[in-house]
Order: structure tokens, then C-alpha cells, then sequence
């Protein structure tokens, strides 16, 4: 493997590292189905993703996450990467079935021997690992047996996060229970877009309250076992605004938002579902059982803000439950990204002084943020202006948030290096690091070279 550095140079910038205070964390982040390989190794059981990847159709040409970045293989020199571009705080996720491969019972040396490696390496260099305990990869065995949906789901889950806990608590003082539970539930269990497949309210709804309340037993489970580490879970969000100012795209609006922002919050801070706004939730009923409530809730330490885009949206009756459609960015004529998502940075700031107003949410941390551009290779160099220019504009909007007092104590970039996304496949690049997909070279891009820089606080601020 060879690491090319490129020659950007360290420059001018309308904010340098220390404006954000000496507590503040910034990091990448990154996850293990997207990233690791070696899917079948070393005893690892198969995943969601493993069985549904395999399946026609579901992802962008075919592809499989089988190689991906092989960081089970490559996990020591992506390391030392991270460490030479001077990033001192690391969140991954742990893969559930390399851990217990049926998801239940034995679990598999190997797998627990693979991230004590990575997190023993991270401390010796000085890097922070923050984990995630489920960020998507549900064991198939589990999924069998009806996954998300099986209210037993609570009981599974609680063991495999009491054994993580047990394992690597000595050494992880910051844990994340849940990654976007909106999006694997709603995705993977509604739309059927994302693994497992399933469609329809009759399994959101069971697999959105049993996420709802596991995402508060972990907490509960970490804290029992771990009473100094600092637990936190993670949201997906974005700013909803309508497409037209009249008061049925406003009542959308409420709807969406209610949807995308607050479902899975709010139960946690203790404020309930979001009945009033998302009338279909009276069906939850059905698998609501006395004392749920309490179950739902949780004081976590910090709160995982992850933001990307924007929404815009507008009222219909022909889509059922929500009676809203959202008008796409490329038909707005707006900037976006590869992923056709809005370049929005004034959402990162909304969506922080939204959290920040709950008064149950007592710190905030942006555990991802970032985007997918086409880089341009050009003389072995990897140039990105736009994501640079993107990470630049959504930081500056984090720090003004948290020059109005928002709580936001850290920033973390997706991602590291390029990696396998979901349904989308490898198109979308993401990473600070290129990867040429057929050697596995590692390349840092110009917006890599700017946040080593400005980590280092070599990037200095505008006169
Ligand atoms: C988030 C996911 C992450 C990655 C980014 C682009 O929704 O948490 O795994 O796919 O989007």
C-alpha cells in the first residue's frame, strides 16, 4: 500500500480549530458492514446486509460489500493513517454477528479478538475509539426469526450489548446504541429498500417501537455495567421547509418533521411519540404493552446529531400515512451532492438549535456529516474541492451554533475512507481518503490534507 500525501497547503479560513474550544472533538466516522470485508472470516455469521446484497436488484450494479475496504485485514495502516492526518477520535460500529454469529449463544473468539486489536491500536496512537453498537448489520439468524419485528428483539439485543459492554468497556469510554434508527427501520422494514426487505406498516411499526425501546435499554444496560462511560445514540436529521408557503404544506411540513426529526427522540427524552402529528401511530397499539412508556426512556449523556441535507415538501393525499411527498433537489434546480441530496449548510445549524431546545438533551455531538462528490484524480493527486468547500461551510454553521450557546461538543466527518454505501454501492465517494477499489490503495484527498491541516491547527483564520 502506498500513501501519496497531496501539496495542499495549509491556508486561510474564516474559522481555525481553536474557536471551537479545547473540549471539542472532532473525528471521522465510519461503519463495519461498509467498510470491513471479509464477510464470511474467522467465524463471523452472516448479516442482513451479507443475505440481502446477494439478492438481484438490490444494490447499484450488483455489488457486495464482501471486499469493501478489507479494514479487517488493512485495520492497523488506516489507522496509522488516521493518525498521521492528526484525527484523534475514531467512531465504528461493531459487527453484532462477527460477534455472535447467530446473534444469541456462542460467541466467536475471533471476532471479539479482531476489535480488541483495533481498539488496543487506537489507544496506542492516541485515538479515540467511540463505538456504535448497531449501525445496521442484524444478524440473518435473528432476522429469521422475524428481527425487528419480534418484540424477543429486546431480549437479544440487551445480551449482545451487555456482552460488548463487558468485553471492551475497560478500554471505550464512549458509546452510540443505536445508528439512525428512522432510516433502518424505515428503509430496511417500510420501504424495503434497505436490508431486510420487508415492506408495510405491519412490520415498521412493530420494528420501529422494538429499535425505540432497545435504543433505551442499551443506554440502560451500558450504564449498569459501565457507570463512567459516556452513552449516547445517534439521529438521523434533516430541516423540513415547505414548497409552497400555504398552510396544507405547512401541516406537511408538521407531519414530516414529526417523522424525520422526532419519532425516535422524542420516546427517549420521555416526551412519547409524536402521536398527534403522525396519525397512523394509533396502530402501535397493537404492540404496545402497559409500561412501554418508561421503557422508551433514557437519559443519555450525548446526543449524535447527523445531518446532511434539507427536505422540502409538499401535501398530497396519494401517499398513504403521511399525505406529503418531498420535491426532489434536482427538480428545485438546486446544488447537490452525488447522492442527489440538497448542499444545504444552514439545515446543520437549524437542526442544532432545534436539539439544543429540548431540554432533555444535554449535550449534542455531530457524529456524522459530510458528502459524495466525483473526485477528480489528476497526477496521482485525489482533488475534491467540493466536498471541501461543503465541510467547510456546514463547520462554520456548527460553530455559530455554538457561538449562540448551542451545546455541540464534536464534529465527525463521514467518512474516512470511501466505502460501500448501502443500496447505492461503491458510486458514492464519501471519504477524506480515496480508495482505488481494485488494489485497495489509500489515497488522502485535498479535503483530507485540509482537515490534517486544520486539525493541526495549521489553517489559519482570515485577516
Ligand atoms: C448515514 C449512515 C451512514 C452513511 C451516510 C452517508 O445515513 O448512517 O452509514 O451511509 O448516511
Amino acid at each position: 500500500m502506498i500513501i501519496q500525501h497531496n501539496s495542499f497547503k495549509a491556508g486561510h479560513d474564516r474559522f481555525s480549530k481553536e474557536d471551537f474550544g479545547t473540549d471539542f472533538k472532532f473525528g471521522v466516522s465510519a461503519a463495519a458492514f461498509q467498510t470491513e470485508g471479509s464477510v464470511l472470516t474467522d467465524g463471523k455469521g452472516l448479516s442482513i446486509w451479507d443475505v440481502f446484497s446477494e439478492q438481484k436488484g438490490k444494490i447499484y450494479k450488483g455489488q457486495d460489500a464482501r471486499e469493501a475496504c478489507d479494514f479487517y485485514n488493512r485495520f492497523e495502516q488506516d489507522l496509522l493513517l488516521m493518525k498521521s492526518m492528526n484525527i484523534a477520535n475514531f467512531r465504528f460500529s461493531l459487527s453484532w454477528p462477527r460477534i455472535l454469529p447467530k446473534g444469541i449463544g456462542k460467541s466467536n473468539s475471533k471476532g471479539i479478538d479482531f476489535y480488541n486489536k483495533v481498539i488496543d491500536k487506537c489507544l496506542e496512537l492516541g485515538i479515540a475509539p467511540w463505538i456504535t453498537l448497531y449501525h445496521w448489520d442484524l444478524p440473518q439468524a435473528l432476522e429469521d426469526k422475524g428481527g425487528w419485528t419480534n418484540r424477543k428483539i429486546i431480549d437479544w439485543f440487551t445480551g449482545y450489548v451487555s456482552l460488548c459492554a463487558r468485553e471492551f468497556g475497560d478500554r471505550v469510554k464512549n458509546w452510540m446504541v443505536l445508528n439512525e434508527p428512522l432510516v433502518f427501520t424505515g428503509a430496511g422494514y417500510f420501504l424495503g429498500v434497505h436490508a431486510p426487505g420487508k415492506k408495510g406498516l405491519k412490520n415498521f411499526l412493530p420494528a420501529m417501537h422494538h429499535a425505540a425501546i432497545c435504543q433505551a435499554e442499551g443506554g440502560r444496560i451500558l450504564r449498569d455495567i459501565l457507570p463512567e462511560a459516556r452513552i449516547g445514540t445517534t439521529f438521523s436529521c434533516s430541516l423540513i421547509e415547505p414548497y409552497r408557503n400555504i398552510p396544507k404544506d405547512q401541516l406537511a411540513v408538521k407531519r414530516v418533521d414529526a417523522l424525520v426529526n422526532r419519532l425516535f427522540l422524542e420516546p427517549a427524552l420521555g416526551l412519547g411519540y409524536p402521536r398527534e402529528d403522525l396519525k397512523f401511530l394509533k396502530h402501535l397499539d397493537n404492540y404496545f404493552l402497559t409500561g412501554d412508556e418508561d421503557l422508551l426512556k433514557f437519559n443519555f449523556d450525548f446526543i449524535g446529531l447527523q445531518n446532511y441535507t434539507r427536505e422540502v415538501v409538499k401535501h398530497t393525499c396519494l401517499v398513504p400515512y403521511i399525505q406529503a411527498i418531498n420535491i426532489k433537489a434536482t427538480k428545485r434546480k438546486v446544488p447537490v451532492t452525488t447522492m442527489q441530496w440538497e448542499i444545504f449548510p444552514q439545515g446543520i445549524y437549524e437542526m442544532l438549535k432545534r436539539f439544543d431546545s429540548y431540554k432533555g438533551i444535554k449535550n449534542i455531538i455531530v457524529t456524522e456529516n459530510g458528502a459524495a462528490f466525483p473526485d477528480k484524480s489528476e497526477n496521482g493527486k485525489i482533488e475534491d474541492p467540493e466536498r471541501l468547500d461543503y465541510i467547510r461551510k456546514y463547520l462554520e454553521e456548527v460553530l455559530k451554533a455554538k457561538k449562540e450557546g448551542v451545546n455541540v461538543k464534536g464534529y465527525f466527518i463521514w467518512s474516512f475512507t470511501d466505502n460501500f454505501e448501502w443500496a447505492e454501492g461503491y458510486h458514492p465517494r464519501f471519504g477524506l481518503v480515496h480508495i482505488n477499489y481494485k488494489t485497495q490503495e489509500r489515497t488522502i484527498k485535498s479535503s483530507g490534507n485540509w482537515y490534517s491541516d486544520f486539525l493541526k491547527q495549521l489553517v489559519r483564520k482570515e485577516t
